[in-house]
């Protein structure tokens, strides 16, 4: 059964003269992390409100194809049962705060208030959600008094409160710090565990090859590369359409580049190695 499925998307925004997103066909599996990279101004965040729904019906404009959850438009589910299915954290955290909640504890309670979850299954979840993002001594802080970086993980706290189908992440790590960043990379393998699926635009690279199964790169609103992330994280020719390497390949690539002779036996490799690389 096909999970999320875009079929041939074209978008133009409303004062637009041309789309911005051209003939879109990608299909998303139950259970599996996709990175989404590409340069700034690629369509990674209009990709994502496509996906959530948000496209047409908040952006309004011209939408042409179709996108199927679980075998059925995202426009013919009404917004209250979509939105429990997929979750969504926006790129600027500035925005993703409610501004009707005075406290952290409060404003991650809030979605779970709006479904109805009983209050003392929600306290015992705030809790928890409180100590998985290490939010235990901001709770009875104000959201609108944090720094960009603890608004994100209060943001991305509330949409795990939901326990969403589908968690789109649009830059989740924007304003974070290398060890919060690599917690954030953690929960969404504890959401993969779970069976989520998750969607992430992101560009550090050297997280997504670890943690994703298959990358999409975006350019000019055109799907440049769709694969496994083996496939597109170790091809050179992503370099020059707005996609990056992790490390470790383009130290391994540089290497190659310097040798003048292909390696044919293991200690011949290693000789090369530690030759090139002065290790
Ligand atoms: N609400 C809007 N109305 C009109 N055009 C828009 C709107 N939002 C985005 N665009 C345009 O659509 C194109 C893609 O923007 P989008 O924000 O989807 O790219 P992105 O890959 O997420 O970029 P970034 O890396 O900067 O977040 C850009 O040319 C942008 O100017
Ligand atoms: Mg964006």
């Amino acid at each position: 059964m096909s999970f999320i499925e875009l079929k041939q998307i074209t978008y133009q925004y409303p004062l637009d003269e041309q789309p911005i997103m051209k003939d879109v066909s990608l299909s998303f599996k139950k259970g599996k992390v996709y990175g989404i990279i590409g340069n700034n101004q690629a369509g990674k965040t209009t990709l994502c409100h496509i996906i959530r729904g948000f496209i047409p019906a908040m952006f309004l404009g011209e939408l042409s194809g179709e996108v199927t959850y679980k075998n059925k438009s995202v426009q013919d589910y009404n917004i209250g049962e979509l939105a429990s299915e997929m979750g969504y954290s926006s790129q600027n955290p500035f925005t993703q705060i409610s501004g009707v909640k005075d406290t952290v504890e409060e404003e991650i309670a809030y979605g779970m208030e709006n479904i109805g979850v009983p209050p003392e299954r929600m306290q015992k979840k705030v809790q928890e959600l409180l100590h998985l993002f290490h939010l235990d001594d901001l709770k009875l802080k104000n959201p609108y008094e944090l720094s960009g970086g603890q608004k994100q993980r209060v943001a991305l706290a509330a949409v795990v409160a939901l326990d969403p189908e589908v968690v789109i992440l649009d830059e989740p790590t924007s304003q974070l710090d290398p060890k919060s960043t690599e917690e954030v990379f953690q929960i969404i393998a504890m959401l993969k565990e779970q069976g989520k699926t998750v969607i992430v635009v992101e560009h550090k690279v050297d997280l997504l090859a670890e943690y994703c199964d298959e990358i999409i790169l975006l350019e000019n609103g055109c799907v440049l590369k769709n694969g496994t992330v083996h496939q597109v994280l170790s091809d050179p020719s992503i370099l020059e359409h707005g996609g990056s390497l992790p490390q470790v390949a383009l130290f391994y690539l540089q290497q190659l580049h310097q040798m003048d002779q292909i390696p044919i036996t293991m200690a011949e490799a290693i000789r090369k190695l530690k030759g090139v690389a002065h290790v």
